[in-house]
């Protein structure tokens, strides 16, 4: 590949050894599960986010399912949740007993609005799962002000910071995110975190992420065993301080992109307004989508349709999503996007590359 799609080892490279003298002394310390690491992990991750309280777990699926627990969702609840994300968004609700509602999103952004949100309340409504895809910010505050508690799902957000300059993951009332490898804050294995400001969600999520216990005694909740591990909190504690010159590494990445002209071929993602997208991927869009992932393969640089077919046409999804539903914002979203190349070490020069690569296809003619 001349462009990667993406590449996680370069910025790593530096910290190599430092993160393996850190797993040694993890392994001499003879702690592996919720010890000090986590602990600390969890106080410096929710410093960075400007939140209150971060609670490690094993990953953002995980973390999907308590936070809904922690806010009560249960059987006979329904929870809306946009279609066209990582499936785990959705997976994440029936384990509680509640139904996801599929909703729409805004083409431009992937993220939803207030009005895909309230195109779909019903009185059963007990929560939204509002995705921070591909790194954007969603409107967190115009979904809450729906009167509906919102779980940010910022997976893909870790640094992605919104329009009033708070961080993705501290705009609502609980937030999740995965610290799986390729994501901008990423483990050497599974990870993830929920995140909330409320005292009370905290202490449910630690007892819901321990088997329902507060003590190791008295078990009061049906839980999981849910912990984010020593060795991964230890390496994470390495890693976080490096995150915000990563993303913006990310952003300058966005940036040469779009001053390349890469605009006269496709569709470029809108950051939403005022926001600073952490750009997890960067995903256009180009009516003959096949016709521009053909040219990116002809000259050796990455590409992925990450959600072709979306989560409420997945087979899993038919019992909840039923035959008739009409989401045209997602189903537009699908037939065109594509990921181009996008990392924290992206040079213009690759960029350049891609933008080349990307005139070979005819001009874009969604405008
Ligand atoms: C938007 C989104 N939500 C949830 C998840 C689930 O995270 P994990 O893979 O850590 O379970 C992911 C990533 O994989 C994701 O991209």
């Amino acid at each position: 590949m001349s462009v990667p799609l993406f590449d996680t080892a370069t910025p790593l490279a530096p910290l190599r050894d430092e993160l393996v003298a850190k797993l040694g002394e993890v392994f001499d310390s003879g702690r592996y599960i919720l010890g000090p690491e986590v602990e600390a992990f969890e106080r410096e991750f929710a410093a960075s986010l400007g939140a209150r309280h971060a609670i490690g777990v094993a990953n953002g699926t995980d973390a999907l399912t308590l936070a809904l627990r922690a806010l009560g969702v249960g059987p006979g609840d329904e929870v809306i949740v946009p279609s066209f994300t990582f499936y785990a968004s959705a997976e994440a609700v029936p384990p509680t007993g509640a139904r996801p509602v599929f909703c729409d999103v805004d083409p431009d952004t992937s993220c939803v609005t207030p009005e895909t949100v309230q195109a779909v309340m019903t009185p059963r409504t007990k929560a939204v799962i509002v995705v921070h895809l591909f790194g954007n910010v969603a409107p967190v505050a115009d979904i809450e002000a729906l009167g509906v508690p919102v779980v940010e799902d910022a997976a893909q957000a870790a640094g992605a910071v919104g329009a009033d300059g708070r961080r993705a993951g501290a705009l609502g009332t609980i937030a999740t995110f995965s610290f799986f490898p390729s994501k901008n804050l990423g483990a050497f294995g599974d990870g993830g975190a929920v995140v909330t400001g409320d005292d009370a969600l905290e202490e449910r999520v630690r007892m819901l992420r321990f088997h329902g216990s507060r003590a190791k005694e008295t078990f009061e909740l049906v839980g999981y065993n849910s912990r984010l591990d020593e060795m991964q909190a230890a390496l994470l504690r390495l890693t976080l301080p490096h995150l915000d010159r990563w993303c913006d590494g990310r952003r300058a990445a966005a940036a040469a992109y779009e001053e390349s002209g890469l605009d006269e071929v496709c569709e470029l993602p809108r950051p939403a307004d005022g926001c600073a997208p952490a750009w997890h991927l960067y995903v256009v869009r180009h009516p003959r989508v096949d016709d521009l992932a053909a040219a990116l393969q002809a000259a050796g640089i990455g590409h992925k349709a990450y959600y072709r077919v979306p989560t409420h046409r997945q087979p899993a999804m038919r019992e909840y999503a039923g035959d008739g539903l009409d989401l045209p914002g997602t189903d537009e979203l699908a037939r065109t996007h594509l990921a181009v190349p996008m990392s924290p070490v992206l040079s213009a020069g690759q960029v350049a590359e891609v933008t080349a690569a990307a005139h070979a296809v005819a001009p874009n003619t969604m405008r």
